[in-house]
């Protein structure tokens, strides 16, 4: 038989965890801790909804869109509540901001602010959710910039070099939260026995090997030259790796937890059959940048495809970027050939 205490010895709840390293920031007062706890308890609460999405007649849409124009799903709508929620009267926060809210999210005026911003996507991949497939949280947290008094969007219009932290959860066929603050990228597996994250991944970072690409092949008659000479070379036998298989499911969270695992690339570039997302589909502030930061973290690079994702200063809230993140040495790669065959020369 097991001896129980070396079993328990072995079991890092993500609490444990979060505490742990808070021992790298000696001026810590636990906020943040804090607040990382708060997610992964949001996790929780959006894990058992989702595991029940087909049961609690949850499945579908609420018949609205939301600020991007997009439909919004009914989990969609409740994981934006849960996060707000458990979020809006801890008096850690300035102000919050998601992809489903068109303006900043402002702290009630009946609770305290703090020093805190939080940037999320609470459902990502939402397209997916009446299909039994993977989808995902994104949240990113930012030091308020403004002094004092409710936050504005000032606080919330950083780059992506300035977080503090970001994670992200993935409702698979297990739920995982991964987390950074700087040190180390964390992956935690939800035991639904016990009702805990427990550490499963600890100082995740991309295999030297990569193993996949995973892009939308489905608009490759609208891409740049760059872009098809960049997907060519993924495919071919080249000095830096083997030809790499395709995966994609459609799902960002999804698509980069498996790549971020397995090692590859995600790109989503700049979309030239829908003039509405020149600049591509995905956002700047609560998916490329968050991801930017863990992939940094791993290892790895993110990168609008002419420079650093988290170099970029955002102008607004909702702000679409193209994205290419995952390997360092295959991002470049992405890079290079952007600049051989899409951009015009210097002085053209
Ligand atoms: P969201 O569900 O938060 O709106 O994000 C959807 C995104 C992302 O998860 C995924 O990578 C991408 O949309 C897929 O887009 P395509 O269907 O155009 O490939
Ligand atoms: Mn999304
Ligand atoms: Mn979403």
């Amino acid at each position: 038989m097991t001896d129980l205490k070396e079993h328990l010895g072995k079991l890092v709840t993500i609490e444990r965890f979060i505490l742990d390293q808070q021992t790298h920031y000696p001026d810590a007062t636990g906020t943040l801790t804090n607040i990382l706890y708060d997610m992964a308890l949001a996790a929780k609460i959006i894990a058992s909804k989702t595991t029940q999405a087909g049961l609690a007649g949850i499945l579908g849409s609420a018949g609205e869109e939301n600020v991007q124009g997009e439909e919004v799903q009914k989990l969609d709508a409740f994981a934006q509540r849960t996060i707000y929620r458990l979020n809006d009267h801890t008096g850690r926060l300035a102000v919050m901001a998601s992809e489903e809210v068109e303006d900043v999210i402002p702290i009630p005026d009946r609770f305290q602010v703090g020093k805190y911003v939080l940037v999320f996507d609470p459902l990502d991949g939402s397209s997916n959710i009446d299909f039994n497939v993977g989808v995902g949280t994104i949240f990113a947290i930012y030091r308020r910039k403004t002094g004092d008094g409710p936050g504005t969007l000032e606080d919330v219009l950083q780059p992506g070099r300035d977080l503090v932290a970001a994670g992200y959860i993935v409702y698979g066929s297990s739920t995982m939260m991964v987390y950074s603050t700087g040190h180390g990228v964390h992956g935690f597996t939800l035991d639904p026995a016990i009702g805990e994250f427990l550490l499963s991944h600890p100082d995740i970072s991309y295999p030297a090997k990569p193993k996949y690409y995973s892009v939308n092949q489905g608009y490759e008659p609208y891409w740049t030259p760059g872009i098809q000479a960049y997907t060519k070379w993924l495919q071919s036998d080249t000095p830096e790796k083997k030809g790499l298989s395709l995966r994609y499911i459609g799902s960002l969270v999804a698509d980069f937890h498996r790549n971020l695992l397995a090692g590859g690339v995600f790109y989503y570039p700049a979309d030239r059959k829908d003039p509405k997302k020149p600049g591509g589909k995905l956002r700047l502030l609560y998916e490329a940048a968050p991801l930017g930061f863990l992939a940094k973290h791993a290892g790895g690079y993110a990168s609008d495809g002419t420079g650093a994702i988290l170099d970029i200063e955002p102008t607004r809230l909702h702000q679409r970027v193209p994205l290419f993140v995952g390997n360092r040495v295959l991002v470049e790669k992405a890079e290079s050939l952007i600049r051989e065959h899409d951009q015009p020369p210097v002085g053209a």
